[in-house]
């Protein structure tokens, strides 16, 4: 476990955000609260791994806010559900697994999100999940800093995007809903701002910020209040 300071997500979110990572699982159960092992007793022995450890991680940091420790169950499509007062997001890829919590008067949402660092798995994913114009960003990209994948990077920015999204307004939002401009600061990171694009959207843009670091894309926006 490494907590503020040690990976790739608490170089991206510091106060009031408290982040807790791990780069392995741990064993067994991972100290799950009964109702939460039962939610997780039929699925795959990773995903009861990655499950209790994001829950260790998440449980880790919101103890250093002063939050009681609770089952934190997926609740209105897969959305956490956090202690009263407090909100977070969550995420895990192969090698990795991260929370991200606040006090809920001191944030609007958190969205974070990790990929590995590789290209997207089929082709044909990158229309589905992007606009003509993140097309050619992304290409601009590739031959600029060729070292990172920009096309996952992009993939990772929108589900921040959604995991901030959602709990704030409820509601699905699409790949095409979202305009993300990436701007690299540095080699291995930068910012990102996503355009919102339904009329109706509770705010025009979320501002984020990613690392490429340890073969990992992670990405976080820390919506204010
Ligand atoms: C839900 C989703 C965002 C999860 O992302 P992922 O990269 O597949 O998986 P991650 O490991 O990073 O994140 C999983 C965690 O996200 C959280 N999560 C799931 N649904 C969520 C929701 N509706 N809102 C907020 N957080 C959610 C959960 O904590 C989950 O972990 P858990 O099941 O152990 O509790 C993704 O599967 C999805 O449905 N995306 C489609 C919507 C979208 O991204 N639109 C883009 C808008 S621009």
């Amino acid at each position: 476990m490494t907590g503020a300071g040690g990976g790739p997500l608490a170089r991206l979110l510091g106060a009031p955000v408290e982040t807790e990572e791990a780069f392995t699982d741990l064993p067994g159960p991972g100290g799950l609260f009964p109702e939460e092992a039962a939610h997780i007793a039929r699925a795959v022995p990773v995903r009861r791994a990655e499950f209790a450890t994001v829950r260790h991680c998440a449980r880790t940091a919101l103890a250093r806010l002063g939050a009681p420790r609770v089952p934190l169950l997926p609740g209105d499509r897969g959305a956490p559900g956090w202690p009263p007062g407090f909100l977070g997001s969550m995420t895990h890829c192969t090698g990795y697994r991260a929370a991200a919590v606040a006090r809920a008067d001191a944030l609007a949402s958190l969205g974070i999100d990790a990929e590995p660092d590789e290209p997207l798995p089929d082709p044909g994913i990158l229309r589905m999940i992007s606009l003509p114009g993140e097309r050619a960003q992304l290409a601009a990209l590739t031959a600029e800093l060729p070292h990172v994948s920009w096309e996952r990077l992009l993939f990772s920015a929108k589900e921040s995007v959604y995991k901030t999204w959602f709990p704030v307004t409820g509601r699905w939002l699409g790949f095409e809903e979202a305009e993300v401009t990436l701007r690299p600061d540095r080699p291995d990171g930068g910012t990102f701002t996503a355009r919102l694009l339904p009329a109706d959207s509770p705010f025009r843009t979320l501002s984020g910020r990613f690392v490429a670091e340890k073969g990992l894309l992670v990405t976080a926006i820390a919506l204010p209040l």
